[in-house]
Order: C-alpha cells, then sequence, then structure tokens
C-alpha cells in the first residue's frame, strides 16, 4: 500500500471529528485539500474508508481499521517530533494530558502554573472519568495522565504524588452535621447520591463498603462532581467526594464533612504513563512539576 504519513495524518483527524471541517481546521488546511488527501488515501486501500449519510459522514469497516492504525503512527510520529525539536534545542512543544475529572480541582490550576514557566508550549487537557483515562492509556493517546490507582496488569509506569480523602458530605442543617463518632450502621438509613459506574470515587466508595458489610441506599447517580455538592445542598442525601472538590463550600460553609467511623477513605493521585513511552522533554518537565509541585496548590487534604 503506498501511503504517505500526510494522508495518514489527515485521515486520522477527520476519523476522530468525523468531520472534514473540523479536521480542516485543525490542520490548517482547506477542505478540498482534506477531501483529495482522504480520496488518495481511499485509492490506495482499494476500499472505502468513509460513508456518508445525510450530512454526516461514519467509518466504515475498512475505516475503523485504518483509524487503529493511523492513531498509534500519528502518537509515534508527535513523539518522533517532540524528540527532534529537542535534539534541535528548541523549547516548544505540545503537552497532551488528561485527568480524572475529581483532579481537576488542582490539575487546572497546576498547569496554568507550569505554563507561565513554559511560554511557548501549548496544551491539551481532557477531563474525564477514571474508565475513560484507562482506555486512553490503553491506546497510548495521552503523554500524561493524573488519575486514581490503575489497576494492575496494565503495561504502566506511575507515581504516588499525593493523598486523595474521601469524605462524606452533608448541608449545614443536617442532624448528622452535630454528632461526632457517626457509626457506619446509623449512615445506612441515610441515601447517598453517587457518582456513575467507571468513575473512581464510585469505586472506591463501593469498595469500602462492601468490605464493612454495609448496604449503601443510593438514591441519584449523577456524572460529576459538581452535580453531586449541589444535590447534596438541594437536600437529595448525602454523598462521599474527594476533599479537593470541596475548598469553596467548605469555606462558605455550604457543605459540612460528617465525622463518620473509618472515614476518609484514603486514596492516591498517581501519575501515569505508558511502559515504554518516550517522554518528550515538557512531559518528562511536568511530571516532575506534578511529584514536586501539587501539594502546594492544595488547601485542604
Ligand atoms: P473519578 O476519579 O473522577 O473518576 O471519580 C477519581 C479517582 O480515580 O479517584
Amino acid at each position: 500500500m503506498n501511503v504517505t504519513f500526510r494522508q495518514l495524518k489527515v485521515f486520522e483527524a477527520v476519523a476522530r471529528h468525523l468531520s472534514y471541517t473540523r479536521a480542516a481546521q485543525e490542520l490548517h488546511l482547506t477542505q478540498p485539500a482534506v477531501s483529495m488527501q482522504i480520496r488518495q488515501l481511499e485509492e490506495s486501500a482499494g476500499l472505502p474508508l468513509f460513508e456518508q449519510m445525510g450530512k454526516k459522514i461514519f467509518l466504515t469497516d475498512a475505516g475503523r481499521e485504518m483509524y487503529h492504525y493511523s492513531r498509534t503512527i500519528a502518537q509515534q510520529l508527535d513523539e518522533a517530533e517532540d524528540v527532534l525539536e529537542q535534539l534541535k534545542g528548541v523549547q516548544r512543544g505540545h503537552l497532551n494530558i488528561a485527568v480524572a475529572s475529581t483532579a481537576n480541582y488542582f490539575a487546572t490550576r497546576l498547569l496554568a502554573n507550569f505554563a507561565k514557566q513554559h511560554e511557548g508550549t501549548t496544551f491539551s487537557l481532557d477531563v474525564t472519568n477514571r474508565e475513560s483515562l484507562l482506555r486512553q492509556l490503553e491506546n497510548n493517546e495521552k503523554d500524561l495522565v493524573i488519575m486514581g490507582r490503575p489497576p494492575e496488569g496494565m503495561d504502566l509506569e506511575l507515581e504516588a504524588f499525593m493523598d486523595n480523602p474521601l469524605v462524606a458530605i452533608a448541608p449545614p442543617d443536617h442532624p448528622l452535621c452535630t454528632e461526632q463518632h457517626i457509626s457506619l450502621t446509623r449512615i445506612q438509613q441515610e441515601t447517598f447520591v453517587v457518582r456513575e459506574r467507571g468513575s473512581g470515587t464510585r469505586i472506591a466508595m463501593e469498595r469500602f463498603f462492601n468490605e464493612k458489610g454495609i448496604t449503601l441506599q443510593t438514591g441519584m447517580e449523577m456524572t460529576s462532581n459538581e452535580a453531586i455538592k449541589q444535590a447534596v445542598e438541594a437536600g437529595l442525601g448525602l454523598g462521599i467526594v474527594s476533599i479537593h472538590t470541596l475548598e469553596l463550600e467548605l469555606e462558605t460553609k455550604r457543605l459540612v464533612v460528617l465525622d463518620i467511623d473509618g472515614f476518609p477513605i484514603l486514596r492516591h493521585w498517581y501519575v501515569v504513563h505508558r511502559q515504554g513511552k518516550r517522554l518528550s522533554p515538557i512531559a518528562e518537565a511536568f511530571r516532575q512539576f506534578v511529584l514536586t509541585e501539587a501539594k502546594g496548590f492544595m488547601t485542604y487534604g
């Protein structure tokens, strides 16, 4: 198959966005230039890679296969580009990181401070839950990931850099707020608003209560910490969140951390990348920054 890197790069962008227009914008190309690269690639492949239905385009089976390989190649090329830039002594670069939704409460601040020291570097930050982070690691899509401890058995390099205590929260007028040493059996009478399946917070919470033989009454399920906090404030139930999500609510006394036996549930934050991945100089610098500076950005925990 006679394929150029350029065609693969263009294909990868079109397949990721499922849009010629957005791929053209990202690559700073015209739309006809993008269409031409795709046509040439389809000719070399001998199969159509996209199909059009109405205004939308979709990957064909051949397109999906090609997407799998083109992503890996594009990632490797980016890595090569970063390493070569470094060899040329160029300070610029691009850092592509992903963080757990819960880590975003400090990761953005961390990144902003790092960025001030590295003018000329560009950044992309994806904020998503644990399940999706594990998928991104598996596909080698990011330079670095900040998350709770990944499961054993994946080829990853990880280093812990900070505690992540999970606490139970209630609105200030809740009767449990004035109690101390609340027993786990007592909280079985309460309803909890919980994070979605696939969230690290949710997994840690379930594991904790299972180990203690406690069955919690769970009410609404929500996909963000912000939604959980709002729901608890509104009286929809108690919640369990990382202390790192709470700075503002604790300062303004809109939420109270309950004194429950066995709490907080102790987790840690890790900075993670694929084993054998050659980190670009900027990614390595950010990793070091996280390991040494992260704690300084926290008021609680
Ligand atoms: P979450 O991640 O935002 O998916 O709950 C936090 C974690 O992994 O502890």
